[in-house]
């Protein structure tokens, strides 16, 4: 009877953890799997002492695809099932905006894919930079627009449009054109093209980035290359030096706190969907290789944080301004294996 008890007791805490992974550097380095992590989900998945799920999300600052198609790209290279439902990356939680903005433009990503995630959000009207080149190509003067680019465009006359926010989805894949087109934008007359405000910043409009990293792992093997976070530094100092005043913008995915409180929504259905229990597991465990964004966020938000050695952060040593919790792993596998023992 007693272990029974026991045995009960366990199931108990191992519906109360829980994992939130990151991705670039933690499961995958691009399209590479790393090794570790298959076992680590496998042992999640039910192949551990008990045969219980434990519940894990993913919550990463990549982007540019939409969930499902992005979901189904990570099941094959990890060789585990990703259900979107379980899924956050960093413009998840912007489809939020889709209420409160109509004519949008949507910085960033591979061809047009960024404007077919945003209309999925809800987003009725749609612009990227390429309508706007292909309307007068003469805005971005070192620009040369490719015939399937010209084809696929939607150019209209901008000056007869209102732009209402900028949303940047993901890393621009053209800095010079994409800077210029922002930054006439936020110049602009409430997001007019061919005005200036007069004041630069009552008439100016929102500015949003999906994400906040200066760095990210990639295949590349001689460090991370720069990402989203250089993309908007560059900006804000150009604004600054062009307008004399700082750039108000929001910034989502980690480290800030309202990817976190969606991240607890999330998890809290995955747990009905998993355990058929609507409940938030107490102990959540982030598994990150970035400090700046994975640690320190999980940090702030009270989950317990697990630092390992297979992406940005390298060698044995916690970082010293945002350390984790539960220190430096060499990998997912060996931090998955360490959390479970704590809490089982
Ligand atoms: O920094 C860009 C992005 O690819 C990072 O992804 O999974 O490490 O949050 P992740
Ligand atoms: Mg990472």
């Amino acid at each position: 009877k007693q272990a029974q008890e026991l045995a009960k007791e366990t199931v108990k805490d191992a519906k109360n953890m829980a994992f939130a992974f990151d991705i670039d550097g933690v499961l995958v380095h691009g399209d590479r799997l790393i090794p570790e992590a298959k076992q680590a989900l496998d042992i999640l998945n039910g192949d551990n002492e008990l045969g219980i799920k434990i519940p894990y999300i993913f919550l990463t600052n990549g982007s540019g695809k939409l969930e499902p198609a992005r979901c189904k790209q990570l099941s094959e290279i990890l060789g585990s099932p990703v259900d979107p439902k379980q899924f956050i990356q960093s413009h998840t939680p912007m489809s939020a905006l889709a209420e409160y903005y109509n004519t949008v433009l949507v910085v960033g990503g591979e061809g047009f894919m960024c404007r077919d995630i945003a209309e999925a959000y809800g987003f009725k009207d749609v612009i990227v930079p390429n309508d706007i080149v292909a309307w007068n190509e003469a805005i971005a003067p070192y620009r040369i627009m490719g015939p399937w680019e010209r084809y696929s465009a939607r150019p209209r006359d901008f000056t007869k449009v209102n732009i209402e926010a900028i949303l940047v989805f993901s890393d621009s894949r053209d800095y010079g054109t994409d800077y210029q087109i922002m930054m006439d934008l936020l110049r602009s007359k409430n997001g007019r093209m061919g005005t200036i405000a007069e004041d630069p910043v009552s008439e100016r409009i929102p500015v949003y980035f999906s994400q906040g990293d200066l760095l990210c792992p990639t295949e590349f093997p001689y460090g991370p290359r720069m990402s989203q976070g250089t993309f908007r530094l560059g900006f804000e100092a150009m604004y600054k030096a062009i307008t004399g005043v700082e750039l108000e913008r929001t910034i989502y995915g980690k480290p800030e706190r309202a990817t976190y409180t969606y991240a607890d929504e999330v998890l809290s259905n995955w747990m009905e969907e998993i355990h058929a229990e609507n409940v938030l597991p107490e102990n959540v465990y982030m598994v990150g290789d970035n400090p700046q964004s994975d640690i320190c966020g999980g940090n702030m938000y009270g989950w317990n944080t697990c630092l390992v050695k297979t992406g940005v952060h390298r060698g044995d040593e916690n970082d010293k301004e945002n350390p984790a919790s539960m220190g430096v792993f060499e990998n997912v596998l060996e931090a998955v294996r360490f959390c479970i023992k704590r809490e089982l």
